[in-house]
């Protein structure tokens, strides 16, 4: 799309969401009021971000820094510290989910599982524990430590099998040592095991992707998940490209793929759990942010709090010094009004490609009937059919509704985290 197109789309949903939000909502993320303290909460999931990497890959987003083992006591301080003053503000909530992200947290095992002992003792830890990691950091050791901190879903971030995309996304790594990786956490006893797989890369056909699926799967892997690849301006080959928005993948690509990849998916028995993600009958599902609520830990960390959203400082050193002296790591918040977090509900619905029909209601309160006028103009386009009670997108509508999606939560993430990374205190960021 050209900047004039951009800018057309960008009006377009910024109508569509006023429209459906409200006018009181301000799409704004500010520094908290000094003081700010979140609610205090019965039951949430919990965020854990491990900032470090052997190498950063040139298209990753994430916030992250070179892994050099002396930053980890800090690192490890400064979370034991942040789990202590969510506990404090928050009170002992219920812990249904954990998910340790990063990064690569398997590279700092014996942090992560010291910060999980801090969870248990502040919290009621009750829900699963999933955790990232890359082919490079998988042996036997990582597998007994990890679940020796009581970690029970693993994702391997895999991205291909093939030497020639490996090498285009600058992942250290050949395929057989993905393979090993694989393997071993797959034989190693875990309640599920995802595997990352990236498509619509430059020069990469159909038939490749549904090549490493198979691979994947014939290896043991529990669950797919497929990205494709945006390239973000603040990343380096952003920066190389020099594109000030997020590059989405080539449409017509990216379209066969998605097929493909459905069609292959359906056929060997993994099914649909989100527009990215599909896996086998009877294991539990990895994901990492469709929660209804979760605190988060670790610098650039995100929360979901029943009021609004807030994010810690992305720079690691001001978020130790934040957290040794006992202050808050938040550095910008987005309150919610009206039934803003209804539609944050059912905006992750639809990433899940299915609507319980009977949640609106309880989810959305006054917002309901307009969220089901809505709904059925959905139904009636083809994008989506009833089930038992659900509403499920069809495979075009979870390809084209994603796609709108996809590109306006790709821009408001860049625009918020181009600044956050800027500053470790940023003003006002609109989105
Ligand atoms: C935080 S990353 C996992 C990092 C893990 N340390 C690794 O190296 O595999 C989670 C997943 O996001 C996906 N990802 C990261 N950057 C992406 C991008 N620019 N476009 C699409 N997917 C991306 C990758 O599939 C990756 O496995």
């Amino acid at each position: 799309m050209n900047q004039a197109g951009h800018g057309l789309a960008r009006l377009l949903t910024r109508a569509v969401r006023r429209y459906l939000v409200g006018p009181d909502q301000r799409w704004v993320f500010e520094p908290p009021p000094p003081g700010w303290r979140p609610p205090r909460l019965e039951r949430t999931s919990l965020y854990l971000h491990v900032p470090f990497c052997r190498h950063g890959c040139p298209y990753c987003p994430y916030t992250k820094v070179p892994y050099r083992p002396e930053l980890v006591e800090p690192f490890t301080r400064a979370a034991l510290a942040e789990v202590d003053w969510w506990a404090d503000a928050v009170g002992p909530a219920e812990i249904t989910s954990v998910y340790i992200g990063g990064g690569t947290p398997t590279l700092a095992l014996d942090s992560v599982a010291r910060v999980l002992r801090r969870v248990r003792q502040r919290f009621r830890l009750t829900g699963d524990i999933c955790i990232e990691t890359n082919p490079a950091d998988v042996n036997e050791e990582t597998v007994r430590r990890l679940h020796s901190a009581g970690v029970a879903l693993v994702s391997l971030g895999v991205q291909s099998f093939l030497p020639r995309n490996l090498a285009l996304l600058g992942r250290r790594y050949d395929p057989p040592a993905a393979e090993r990786a694989l393997a071993l956490l797959a034989q190693g006893g875990f309640a599920s095991v995802n595997v990352d797989i990236m498509f619509a890369l430059p020069g990469q056909t159909a038939d490749e992707v549904t090549a490493d699926l198979a691979r994947a799967a014939q290896l043991g892997a529990d669950q797919l998940t497929t990205y494709p690849l945006f390239t973000f301006p603040y990343t380096s080959v952003g920066q190389y490209l020099r594109l000030t928005e997020v590059r989405m993948p080539d449409l017509r690509a990216r379209r066969a793929q998605y097929r493909a990849i459905d069609g292959w998916c359906a056929e060997h028995g993994f099914q649909r759990v989100s527009v990215w993600g599909f896996k086998r009958d009877a294991v539990p599902r990895y994901s990492s942010v469709t929660r209804d609520g979760y605190i988060g830990v670790g610098p650039g960390a995100g929360s979901h709090l029943p009021d609004g959203f807030v994010l810690n400082t992305f720079d690691l050193d001001t978020w130790i010094r934040a957290m040794g002296s006992g202050h808050s790591a938040v550095a910008l918040r987005m309150p919610f009004a009206g039934e803003m977090a209804g539609w944050w509900w059912l905006y992750w619905r639809f990433y899940d490609t299915r609507i319980l029909l009977d949640d609106l209601e309880a989810a959305l309160g006054g917002d309901a009937p307009k969220a089901r006028r809505w709904l059925r103009a959905v139904e009636q386009a083809g994008l989506a059919a009833r089930h038992d009670g659900n509403l499920e997108l069809t495979e075009p509508g979870a390809f084209w509704l994603h796609l709108a999606q996809n590109h306006f939560a790709l821009n408001y993430v860049n625009t918020l985290w181009t600044e956050a990374r800027r500053q470790p205190w940023p003003q006002a960021v609109a989105i």
